[in-house]
């Protein structure tokens, strides 16, 4: 089926930190620059229709050389994890594919990172 985009800036989502638009490549207007520190996320609001299993692709970049590693959780339970590695530079994005349980219906899939460097920023989420 066709994907769905729910962008990180939108009035869905949350991001705790700031809406950035000064790197270049994003989708929308603008990506999530989360505080760079645990307990800081990105969340979006997602919508299945059906209950299963879910393909996440996140569109991230990471300009520093170190990994940001995140846990990802569904509706609140730890569903999966992402390393975010370096992309080299803040304009260059890439993309992590993985793959969650969801629900039927709204589901709240919520980036959070595992070190304090924080999460990479987050430009948008495919379902
Ligand atoms: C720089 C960059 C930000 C990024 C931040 C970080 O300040 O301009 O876009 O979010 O580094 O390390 O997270």
């Amino acid at each position: 089926a066709d994907s769905v985009r729910y962008e990180a800036e939108s009035s869905s989502a949350v991001c705790t930190g700031t809406i950035d638009s000064d790197w270049s490549g994003y989708t929308g207007s603008g990506f999530c620059n989360g505080t760079n520190q645990t307990g800081a996320y990105a969340q979006f609001t997602v919508n299945a229709p059906a209950a299963g299993t879910a393909t996440l692709k996140v569109r991230f970049a990471n300009g520093t050389g170190t990994a940001r590693p995140a846990s990802v959780t569904v509706n609140g339970s730890t569903a999966a994890s992402a390393s975010f590695e370096s992309t080299g530079t803040w304009d260059t994005w890439s993309t992590k594919t993985l793959t969650v349980p969801v629900r039927a219906g709204s589901n709240t899939v919520r980036l959070s990172p595992t070190s304090s460097a924080g999460l990479p920023n987050i430009d948008h989420l495919d379902v």
